[in-house]
C-alpha cells in the first residue's frame, strides 16, 4: 500500500462537543476535528460524507448536515440504527473520535449556479441536503430560486423544522413541508398531509433549467424520478444522494459497488440518466 492511501486509511483526531435530541433516535452532533483534519475538512463539498469513528466500536459513513463553522466544527445528523451508531450516541462531550475524508464527489455547484433548484428530501435525508441547502443560501445571489420540499413520517420526525421556517420567513426560498400521518394532538401548521411525490403535483417551476438534489429512503427514488422527468426536469440533472455500505470509503474495498460504479468514489451523488442502465442501483 503506498503512502497516499495509507495516509486516508488512518483517522484524525476529533473531540465531541456537544450532542443535540432531533428526534426519539435521531441527534445532532456537533465534533471538532483536530490539527491535520481541519485542513483536510474545508474542501468539505456539500454532498460528501466523512468516516466517523467511536474508538473500539468501528466506523460509519456520515454526511455533514452544515458546511464546516469557521472554527472548523462539523454538524454531523445520525440516527441511532446499529452497534456503532448507538454507541455515538452514548459519548459524552468531550470524548475522542476519529475522523477520515472528506470523500466522494458532492454536488456539482459549479454546473449548478445560475439555475433553479429544487431539494426534496423524505426522512433523515434532510441530512446531506442541509449543507447543500446552507451552501446556496450562503451564495444565495449565484443561484435561481431555491424550493426546498421535506416529508417526514409524522411531525414529531421532522427535523430542522423552526430553521426552515425561519429561513422561509425571510422570503430566501420556498418551503413545503408534508407528513404521512398526524395524529390530532400534533399541530401540524403550515404543513401538508400525504406523501412527499404529492408535493410536486401541481407545483409550478421552471422544470427545464432546475437541478433537483434528492436523498431519502429508497422507495422514494424511483416515484421522484418518474415526476421529475414528466414535469421536464432532464434526467442528467437529477441528483440522488445514495447510500451503500461502506468500508475504505476510498475506491479500495469495492464493498460499495453500483453496478460498474463504486459510491465511495464516483457517488454518493449519482444522477438519475447514469442509473438508467443500473437497475439494481434504486
Ligand atoms: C454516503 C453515506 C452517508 C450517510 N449519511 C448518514 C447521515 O448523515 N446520517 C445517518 O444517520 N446515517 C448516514 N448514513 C448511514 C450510516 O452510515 C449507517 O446508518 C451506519 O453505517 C450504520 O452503522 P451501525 O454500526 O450503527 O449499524 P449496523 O449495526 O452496521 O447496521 C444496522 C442496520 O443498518 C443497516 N445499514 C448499515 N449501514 C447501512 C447503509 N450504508 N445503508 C443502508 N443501510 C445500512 C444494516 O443493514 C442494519 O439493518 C450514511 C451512509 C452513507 C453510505
Ligand atoms: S467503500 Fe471501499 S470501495 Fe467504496
Amino acid at each position: 500500500m503506498n503512502e497516499r492511501v495509507k495516509d486516508m486509511h488512518l483517522p484524525f483526531t476529533a473531540r465531541l462537543i456537544e450532542r443535540h435530541e432531533l428526534t426519539e433516535d435521531t441527534s445532532l452532533f456537533r465534533i471538532a476535528p483536530e490539527g491535520a483534519a481541519l485542513p483536510q475538512l474545508s474542501r468539505f463539498v456539500p454532498g460528501q460524507f466523512v468516516q466517523i469513528s467511536v474508538p473500539g466500536a468501528g466506523e460509519v459513513p456520515i454526511s455533514p448536515a452544515d458546511l464546516p463553522g469557521e472554527d472548523g466544527t462539523l454538524e454531523l445528523c445520525v440516527r441511532r440504527v446499529g452497534h456503532v451508531t448507538e454507541l455515538l450516541h452514548q459519548q459524552l462531550p468531550g470524548a475522542p473520535l476519529g475522523i477520515r475524508g472528506p470523500f466522494g464527489n458532492g454536488f456539482p455547484l459549479e454546473e449548478m449556479t445560475g439555475h433553479p433548484v429544487l431539494l426534496l428530501a423524505g426522512g433523515l435525508g434532510i441530512a446531506p441536503l442541509r449543507s447543500l441547502l446552507m451552501h446556496l443560501l450562503r451564495h444565495r445571489d449565484r443561484f435561481g430560486e431555491i424550493t426546498l420540499m421535506y416529508g417526514a413520517r409524522q411531525p414529531r420526525l421532522m427535523m430542522f423544522r423552526e430553521e426552515m421556517a425561519a429561513l422561509a420567513a425571510r422570503g430566501e426560498m420556498r418551503l413545503y413541508l408534508t407528513v404521512d400521518f398526524a395524529p390530532e394532538t400534533n399541530g401540524i401548521q403550515s404543513c401538508a398531509v400525504g406523501l412527499l411525490p404529492d408535493l410536486l403535483k401541481g407545483f409550478r417551476f421552471d422544470a427545464p433549467a432546475t437541478y433537483a438534489a434528492v436523498c431519502g429512503p429508497p422507495p422514494l427514488y424511483r416515484c421522484l424520478i418518474a415526476d421529475l422527468e414528466q414535469a421536464g426536469v432532464a434526467p442528467g440533472r437529477i441528483m440522488l444522494s445514495l447510500e451503500r455500505r461502506m468500508r475504505c470509503g476510498i475506491g479500495r474495498c469495492c464493498h460499495c459497488a453500483i453496478g460498474q460504479k463504486l459510491c465511495c468514489v464516483d457517488g454518493p451523488v449519482l444522477r438519475a440518466g447514469e442509473l438508467k442502465d443500473i437497475p439494481e442501483a434504486l
